[in-house]
């Protein structure tokens, strides 16, 4: 739960998974959902990532003009603070029900980077 997290929770383990949901936080579309805008733009404004590896997935339903974009909001927030990437951003739009096979392949991408 992110709102429970503290900014030190993004230095521990090999690989730290951001995931979120797509919402429209203050007021736009296709903002990061509530508590994880809170936790990264205040609770871990300054933490310095560098050398710390991450994965990131945003979800979001097709409905909406910016599809997902929570993502794309997670990997800056990662790149920008000195972190990086080691798979590329899982993006899961709709119910996940049917996209087992998507995960599965993302996941085997990510695999090696867990010791
Ligand atoms: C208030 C609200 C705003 C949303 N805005 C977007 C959006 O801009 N883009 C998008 O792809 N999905 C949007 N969604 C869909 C959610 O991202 C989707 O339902 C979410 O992945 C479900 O996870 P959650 O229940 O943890 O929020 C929105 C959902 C809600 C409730």
């Amino acid at each position: 739960m992110v709102d429970l997290a503290k900014p030190e929770d993004l230095l521990h383990g090999d690989v730290v998974v951001l995931a979120c949901g797509t919402w429209n936080t203050g007021g736009s579309e296709g903002q990061l959902s509530p508590h994880m805008h809170v936790y990264l733009r205040d609770t871990a404004k300054d933490v310095d990532l560098k050398g710390r590896s991450f994965a990131v997935i945003g979800l979001g339903d097709e409905r909406y003009f910016y599809t997902a974009r929570a993502g794309q909001y997670l990997k800056q927030f990662v790149e920008q603070h000195g972190g990086s990437l080691v798979v590329e951003p899982l993006k899961i739009v709709n119910e996940p029900y049917g996209q087992e096979e998507t995960v599965r392949a993302w996941a085997k991408t990510l695999l090696p980077h867990l010791q």
